[in-house]
């Protein structure tokens, strides 16, 4: 079985975030992803919308995602890795060299980012537009939801 590694922060899950998983899982039969958690995010002096709890109960139930675990500092890769049995390790081409130094334990892929969007392009979209994004109006009423 062949296993692949990625990590991200995953705020606001996008199209993006979903074929950078749905991209990663195909090279492989089993994915690993490490989702950053506020603590290590905030080290990055990155905000997130959605706090960690919610963001990896998203990824976790995507179903190209096996398995979901806290990323929590810069170090822990190769440790993952070989926790993990890890075969390829999977990040979008915006690291592209960033993570040559794991090639030692695993196989390394840069993968394309998909274009136009990002959590922080939505954030920004938002905040430039908060009188058009903020309407509850524009949201489904409750009674559209199943449960
Ligand atoms: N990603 C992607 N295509 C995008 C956005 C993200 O393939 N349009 C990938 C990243 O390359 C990374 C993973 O998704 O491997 C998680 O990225 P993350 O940083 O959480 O997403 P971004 O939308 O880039 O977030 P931010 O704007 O906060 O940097």
């Amino acid at each position: 079985m062949k296993k692949v590694l990625t990590y991200g922060t995953f705020d606001l899950f996008h199209i993006g975030h979903l074929k950078i998983l749905e991209r990663a899982k195909s090279l492989g039969d089993y994915l690993v992803v490490g989702v950053s958690t506020d603590e290590f995010n905030a080290l990055k002096n990155k905000k997130c919308a959605l706090p960690y709890w919610q963001r990896i109960e998203i990824v976790r139930a995507i179903r190209f995602v096996d398995k979901a675990i806290p990323e929590t500092n810069w170090e822990q890769k190769i440790a993952d890795i070989k926790e993990n049995g890890i075969d390829i390790f999977v990040m979008g081409d915006d690291w592209v060299g960033r993570f040559d130094f794991l090639k030692p334990h695993c196989k390394v892929v840069y993968l394309p980012r998909t274009p136009d969007i990002s959590s922080t392009g939505i954030k920004t979209g938002l905040a430039a537009d908060k009188d058009n994004f903020s309407r509850a109006d524009r949201l489904p009423s409750p009674s559209f939801l199943p449960w």
